[in-house]
Parts: C-alpha cells; sequence; structure tokens
C-alpha cells in the first residue's frame, strides 16, 4: 500500500505518519525539495567536507561546533570511554555465525546498560556521558563481530586514532592510509543525522515514556535494520552483485520495474523529491574509491542505474544508502557490516534526540480509527 490518505469514516487517517509534524526540534532541518539538510543549522555539504565526526558529535550533543580546545575535549572523553566491557564481548564471541550482524549488535548494545553503574541516570550529565559512552562503543561492537566471524580475536583500541581511523583500525588490526580514513569520516558525518526518520522516532518514542538512554537506542537499531530504513544499503550491493556488469543493467531494471510492487534499493524517500544532497557527496566519494581501488565497475554501474530512475516518467532519485553501498564494497568492507556502519554513525543522532526529546517531553501516544467490531455479546466457552 503506498503512502497515501485513507479516510475511515470522517477521520483522515495520515498512514506512516507522512506529513504530520509532531513536535519541534532544533536538531535537524530537511527541505526535500530544494533539497537542503542542515545539523543544528550547517548545511551538511560544508560539514562533510570540513568536520571530523568527533566535531558533528559535538555539534549534536551540544548544538554548536567546537573550538579547538572543545574538539580536543570531546575526542579525549570518546577515547577514554573506548574499551567493551569482556561480557559485552564475550557475547559478540557466542553468537551463532547464522546471526545478523544487526541483531548482535542490538543485542550487545542493550547488554551494556547491564554494565553501566548507573544505567538510569537521567540527568543531563548522566545523557551526555552514556550518549558518549555509546558512541564510542559502537564501532568497537561492529568491528568485534566482524573479527569473531572470521575467527579473529578482537583488537584493542588505538588511542592516538580519532573514531573514523580507530574503527578501521578495529576492522583490520592496522592503520588504514588517508584517503580510506577520510572517506569513512565523510560517510560518518553524512549518515549522523536526519531528523525524524523511523529509528529516531522510535528512540523519541521510547523517551517519551522516560526509559533510558539504552532502551532507546536498541529500539531505534531494531528499526534502523529495516530494508525499508538503514537496511537498503546492504540491498543495493546486493542488486549491483546480481546484476553483475554495467551491459545487464538495463534489462534487470526494465524486467524488475514491470513489478509495481517492486522497490529498488537506495531509491526513493519519504521526504526528498529530488537527489538527497548525501548521495551528491557519496557519489563523488564513490567514484574516487573506486579509482583508488582500481575498481570503477560498481560506481559505473550505480551511475547507469541513476540515470535510468530519474528519467522514468515519475523520477526516482537516489538517497544516501545507494552511493554509500558501492562505497564502502570498494574500500573491501563486506555487505553485512553496512548497516551496523550505519548505526556506528547514526547513534550519535539518536542520543541527540532522546536527550532533546526528554528535556521537553510529553508522552507519546497517537490514536487509530477503530474498524473492529462493536459490543459483541458474550459467549461462554462451553458455548463455542
Ligand atoms: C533511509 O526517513 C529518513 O530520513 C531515512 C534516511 C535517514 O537518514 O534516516 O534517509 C535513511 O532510510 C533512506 C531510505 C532507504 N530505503 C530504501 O532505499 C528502500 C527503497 N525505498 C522505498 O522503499 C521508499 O522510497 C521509501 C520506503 C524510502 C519511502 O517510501 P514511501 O514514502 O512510503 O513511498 P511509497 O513506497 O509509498 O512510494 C511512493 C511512490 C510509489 O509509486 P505510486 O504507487 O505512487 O505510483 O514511489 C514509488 C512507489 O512505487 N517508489 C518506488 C521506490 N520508492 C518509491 N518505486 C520503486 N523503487 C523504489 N525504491
Amino acid at each position: 500500500m503506498t503512502a497515501e490518505n485513507l479516510t475511515s469514516g470522517r477521520i483522515q487517517i495520515a498512514m506512516g505518519l507522512q506529513d504530520v509534524v509532531v513536535d519541534e526540534s532544533k536538531i535537524c532541518f530537511i527541505d526535500g525539495k530544494l533539497p537542503k539538510l542542515l545539523y543544528y543549522g550547517y548545511n551538511i555539504l560544508d560539514l562533510a567536507e570540513n568536520c571530523s565526526y568527533e566535531e558533528i558529535v559535538h555539534l549534536l550533543l551540544k548544538g554548536k561546533l567546537p573550538s579547538k580546545t572543545e574538539l580536543a575535549a570531546i575526542s579525549r572523553e570518546l577515547i577514554e570511554a573506548r574499551g567493551l566491557p569482556a561480557d559485552v564481548l564475550e557475547t559478540i564471541k557466542k553468537a551463532p555465525k547464522s546471526s545478523i550482524p544487526m541483531d548482535v549488535l542490538r543485542t550487545a548494545v542493550s547488554q551494556l546498560a547491564l554494565t553501566d553503574p548507573k544505567p538510569n541516570d537521567d540527568t543531563p550529565e548522566g545523557r551526555y556521558r552514556k550518549a558518549i559512552r555509546l558512541t564510542a562503543l559502537f564501532p568497537e561492537i561492529v568491528a568485534a563481530d566482524y573479527r569473531a566471524r572470521r575467527g579473529l580475536d578482537a583488537v584493542k583500541n588505538n588511542p592516538k586514532l580519532g573514531h573514523a581511523a580507530n574503527f578501521m583500525w578495529l576492522l583490520h588490526g592496522k592503520e588504514a592510509g588517508p584517503f580510506v580514513v577520510k572517506t569513512m569520516d565523510v560517510a560518518l558525518v553524512l549518515h549522523a543525522e536526519h531528523s525524524f526518520n523511523a529509528s529516531t522516532f522510535t528512540a523519541r518514542v521510547i523517551a517519551a515514556t522516560l526509559s533510558d538512554m539504552y532502551s532507546a537506542v536498541t529500539g531505534a537499531i531494531g528499526a534502523l535494520k529495516g530494508p525499508l530504513h538503514g537496511g537498503a544499503n546492504e540491498g543495493v550491493i546486493k542488486t549491483l552483485l546480481e546484476i553483475g556488469d554495467a551491459s545487464k543493467v538495463e534489462p534487470w531494471i526494465l524486467e524488475k520495474t514491470k513489478d509495481k510492487g517492486f522497490r529498488l534499493m537506495g531509491f526513493g524517500h519519504r521526504v526528498y523529491k529530488a537527489l538527497d544532497p548525501r548521495a551528491v557527496v557519496l557519489k563523488k566519494y564513490s567514484e574516487k574509491s573506486g579509482k583508488e581501488a582500481g575498481v570503477t565497475k560498481w560506481f559505473e554501474m550505480s551511475v547507469k542505474i541513476e540515470e535510468m530512475m530519474k528519467t522514468r516518467e515519475k523520477p526516482l532519485y537516489p538517497n544516501v544508502d545507494f552511493y554509500s553501498a558501492s562505497t564502502y564494497y570498494t574500500m573491501g568492507l563486506p555487505p553485512e557490516i553496512f548497516t551496523p556502519i550505519f548505526a556506528v554513525s547514526r547513534v550519535a543522532g539518536w542520543c541527540a534526540h532522546v536527550i532533546e526529546q526528554q528535556s521537553h517531553n510529553r508522552l507519546i501516544r497517537p490514536d487509530c480509527a477503530y474498524t473492529g467490531a462493536m459490543d459483541v455479546p458474550f459467549v461462554p466457552i462451553e458455548k463455542r
């Protein structure tokens, strides 16, 4: 069913809460037509090219870009918050090899609450401390799971490395080159925040009951996993691998799009009705990454698909997930961690929204148009 307003009697129903404004927020502005994306007023194109992920964490959690001193301080906080508890590492190692990395991430994050001395500390300092701890530990969980599936021990953090560089270090056990680190840093900046998307709104609904940050982020991971949301980037690489090469793009797309219900992963968006600004940046990095790796076919195929989809009768444009797939793949990252990488970035946005929700809270509890039976006479079991 496409997102359309249904009527039930005289009630107007906004399926999927499309276009429903449920609260105010200072964190992120999106104009889906221009298009424009701002984090606390700063344009994403400026942020992606000029800021490290640590600067964005400061912007999201404190509402302003850091000075050099403030950046050094938050970088130190993130480094000091590293160090996955042994129990959590054990859970990751014991996860069945058939498990999905997003399920391991969700389980490990939930267990982090059991290793926090004050998991329900809902003072501003407590929320900030948990936001830093979660942001610092997501890369370790994803990397430890990636290595455990390959029979490799987890790697210890490298305190000399920043967030993106340390993540690549944790994955491969060696320092990545400057281009790979910069590409990962830009990807983390681009995926960090996006207003009331499904996973962030999930976090806000949980936060609005005055539950804790760990519960809200665990719920958000569950929402992000879905292929209509963060899971799409894994769907994109599966599409590219299935098509195989550029010569097969056109027949594959023509065949698949005959089915009205078909959804091409990495295309379309509830808000953007033009090219997602994040896809503009990631397209550049997909091309650069392909050239750097000497494998340009995934980028070339992606461009061909983009051309076909935007020249349709009803044009569709790439979203953030489309070019991130070819970028990560040519960086040598396996598809199974594409969505966990999205979570490694978005955790800062989720935490920022939990803090904002609880700073001016009202329980989130919508209504529905009841279409079931009314006042049914009760029949005792002997007579049913
Ligand atoms: C993310 O919300 C966010 O901000 C999310 C996100 C973030 O940063 O948090 O931006 C990240 O989740 C990006 C989206 C990743 N998902 C995908 O790439 C999955 C593929 N996309 C679609 O499933 C779809 O576009 C959605 C789910 C993203 C949006 O769906 P909507 O708004 O409910 O739109 P719809 O499914 O009702 O489609 C509207 C029309 C339909 O055509 P008509 O029936 O009107 O003729 O557009 C068509 C659809 O057929 N359409 C697609 C399509 N997306 C929309 N047709 C084919 N392939 C697609 N991908």
